[in-house]
């Protein structure tokens, strides 16, 4: 598989590529879908989950399909509840000793056996060709939304708690990567090729506090997950402050958000280490032409690291035209084209 290739450093063809968000309401055949049940229902019914999962590949030439789900499912799974309005909300947030504590650490196949289903039925409708992405939420990013009981833009209650009791922040890290260490592993028994983590909200952080507190809850995650030949690839969105301590996490291939030029982002990694990204979403609602231009730059760049899966610095907008991904997809794979 070429994305996996890549992933791993070997030669490939051309730069493989796929597109965070890419089953989504850009889509009108998942606005369709999602006409016929709410969000949370599609992710626990795995027929829907694997029907939103591969609408993206039946349309576009992309290298690997990302199950859909989303990175609040195992926190559901430990006993929170959890709503999507669209956002998420989760309406009893951690903030106590006592919140931590009654946390469980599910087993992936009981509580989350739902997602493994489709995870198997997307790979046996997948091309061999094609990969399969599993992923979750890293520990820290996930602490936010169980700490402030939803997104956040400045993450004052998971500050304070990280400020006044970084023991129980670092508790409640540990016990998120003990979930999630399984979770990934059955989602690479049930079929996923490949998984990532998002860290989302690990840029909220300084660096110091990054390298503190969500560095070694992600490698924590990533040395556990590792396995010969299914690669781990490790996000951070927000990679400036930190992008020389990247190789540290001991992931695969490192994400690179859009807001570091990829070339500077290979230079400050170390170009021995695969990476993935970072065309800003933003540049698919600009014209066709444009977004050929863009790609192609961002190939280019991706030719220094040692292997380049080629994606967006995030999630894609759901404003964007359908045929704009077209265009992305067929300028990646002619600009990364190997003599
Ligand atoms: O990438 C894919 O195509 C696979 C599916 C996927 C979803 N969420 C589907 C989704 C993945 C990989 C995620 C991960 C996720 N979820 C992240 C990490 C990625 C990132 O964007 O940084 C985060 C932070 C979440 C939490 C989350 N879930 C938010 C903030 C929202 C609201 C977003 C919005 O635009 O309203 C969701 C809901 C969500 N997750 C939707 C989808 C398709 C929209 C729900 C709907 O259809 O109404």
């Amino acid at each position: 598989m070429r994305f996996i290739d890549a992933c791993l450093g070997r030669p490939v063809d051309t730069t493989p590529v796929w597109v965070m968000r890419q089953a989504g309401r850009y889509l009108p055949e998942y606005r369709a879908l999602r006409e016929t049940a709410d969000f949370l229902a599609m992710c626990h019914r795995p027929e829907l989950a694997a029907e939103a999962t591969l609408q993206p590949m039946r349309r576009y030439d992309l290298d690997a399909a990302i199950i859909f789900s989303d990175i609040l499912i195992p926190v559901e799974a430990m006993g929170m509840t959890v709503e999507f309005v669209p956002e998420p909300r989760l309406p009893k947030p951690v903030r106590t000793r006592e919140d931590v504590a009654a946390l469980r650490e599910p087993d992936p196949h009981s509580a989350t056996g739902f997602v493994m289903d489709a995870l198997s039925r997307v790979r046996a409708a997948l091309p061999a060709d094609k990969a399969l992405i599993g992923f979750a939420g890293a520990p820290f990013t996930l602490a936010t939304y169980m700490i402030e009981g939803g997104g956040s833009r400045e993450f004052l209650n998971a500050k304070s708690m990280m400020y006044n009791d970084p023991g129980l922040f670092r508790d409640l890290l540990a016990r998120i990567a003990d979930a999630t260490v399984p979770y990934l592993a059955a989602q690479v028994d049930a079929g996923a090729n490949a998984v990532q983590v998002f860290d989302s909200w690990g840029g909220a952080l300084s660096p110091d506090d990054w390298r503190a507190f969500a560095l070694p809850a992600a490698r924590s995650v990533v040395s556990r997950v590792r396995r010969p030949g299914v690669p781990v690839i490790y996000f951070l969105n927000g990679i400036g402050g930190v992008a020389e301590d990247l190789a540290s996490v001991g992931a695969d291939v490192v994400g690179v958000d859009f807001r570091t030029s990829l070339g500077d982002a290979i230079r400050r990694i170390g170009p021995a280490q695969p990476v993935q990204g970072n065309l800003d979403p933003a540049a698919l609602l600009g014209p066709a032409g444009l977004v050929r231009e863009r790609a192609a730059e961002v190939v280019a760049a991706g030719r220094a690291a040692a292997g380049h899966v080629f994606n967006l610095g995030h999630g894609i907008h759901r404003q964007t035209p359908p045929e704009n991904v077209t265009a992305l997809v067929d300028a990646v794979h002619a600009a990364g084209r190997r003599l």
